[in-house]
């Protein structure tokens, strides 16, 4: 059994954007042509406690290293005011010969990174209505910093950056993490959201928000929302919206915005294309720059497993990680 701790797999993905954002969308298209096994995630909640929760992603990934595994993330939003991240993960790996647990792994940084490959992704593929050399970031946690490291790997031009978080200091220090890791992009702090949506064709929302509050109906026709945090839009701006999602099956559950509108209108209608279909076909992409477009997914076990391997076969390279020789038990004696 291989353990990579969280500095182990921030160490093999320092300046590997690139590489994960392949990965990412060698994922989507593995998906979309059917090579993938994507049970729905398993949503654990607890008693009198609305806001805690654990999620289970388990998945399959085929292609030309077929990879199992499963993803076990929490989400404890008032850790942040301890000092600590909303979020925290482990993921395991198994062989596909014997079933046998092969790589347990540290998966925060794995989690964020797929999340933001997968906005970026969507983003490239989307281009917005202008050519914007700027984002506003709706929400100024872990997730939408990520977001801030992709998007120049896909946006080369991007350079301005307009955030805003109901908390003013989450926003400072968010603009504080940029100054000191990406250099390159000068961060301002919008002081209300009208403001910080007004500046650019290009939207990140990635908030705790657990239910939805914002309407995009009056945002300049073709800006592109990337919904990542599901449950912010408005249900019935969805509906107004272009929609993209990642997997239909998947997104319409758990209360998001997309699943809170299908309720309202009683079709999925609204939802012109998969990221995986923009991925593959090409054609696709010619979306309606009338209406603005919302891109939510809904995050794919697939996404972890792809960015997950690229890790063990680096850190193997590399020497990195702890191997554990006794942890499974040993071969039955009949068998030799
Ligand atoms: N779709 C996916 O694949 C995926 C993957 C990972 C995380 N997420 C979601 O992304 C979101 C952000 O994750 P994170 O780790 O960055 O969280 P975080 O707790 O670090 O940051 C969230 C920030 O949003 C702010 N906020 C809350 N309500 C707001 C509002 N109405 N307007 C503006 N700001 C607001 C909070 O003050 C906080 O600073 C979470 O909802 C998480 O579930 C989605």
């Amino acid at each position: 059994m291989l353990i990579l701790t969280h500095g182990d797999v921030e160490a093999v993905l320092r300046g590997q954007e690139r590489d994960v954002l392949q990965a990412v969308q060698d994922a989507y298209v593995a998906h979309a042509n059917a090579e993938s096994s994507l049970p729905h995630s398993v949503f654990l909640r607890f008693p009198d406690d609305q806001r805690n929760r654990i999620i289970a992603l388990p998945a399959y990934l085929g292609g030309a290293r077929p990879t199992a595994g499963i993803k076990w993330i929490s989400s404890f939003p008032a850790n942040i005011e301890h000092g600590l991240q909303r979020a925290s993960a482990a993921m395991i790996l198994n062989s596909l010969d014997t079933g046998h647990p092969l790589a347990f792994l540290e998966a925060s940084t794995i989690s964020a990174w797929r999340t933001a490959a997968s906005a970026a992704l969507a983003a490239r593929l989307l281009p917005a209505a202008t050519d914007s050399n700027g984002v506003t970031v709706i929400g100024c946690g872990v997730i939408n910093f990520a977001v801030l490291r992709f998007l120049p790997h896909v946006l080369p031009g991007l350079t301005q950056v307009t955030a805003y978080d109901t908390r003013a200091e989450r926003a400072e220090l968010l603009r504080e993490r940029c100054a000191a890791q990406l250099p390159e992009l000068d961060v301002r702090v919008a002081r209300d959201l009208p403001t910080a949506l007004a500046k650019n064709t290009l939207t990140s929302i990635a908030t705790n928000a657990q239910h939805p509050h914002l309407d995009t109906r009056g945002l300049r026709p073709g800006t592109l929302v990337l919904h990542i945090s599901l449950r912010d839009v408005l249900p019935e701006a969805v509906v107004a919206a272009d929609n993209v999602v990642d997997d239909i099956d998947h997104v319409f559950r758990a209360a998001t915005s997309v699943h809170l509108a299908e309720q309202r209108v009683g079709h999925r209608e609204f939802v012109s294309a998969t990221i995986g279909e923009l991925a593959t076909r090409p054609d696709v992409t010619d979306r309606d720059l009338s209406r603005v477009t919302v891109v939510s997914p809904f995050g794919l076990g697939i996404l972890d497993l792809a960015v997950a391997r690229l890790v063990v076969a680096a850190a193997g390279a590399h020497g990195l990680g702890l191997t554990v020789d006794n942890f499974l038990p040993t071969r039955e004696k009949s068998h030799g």
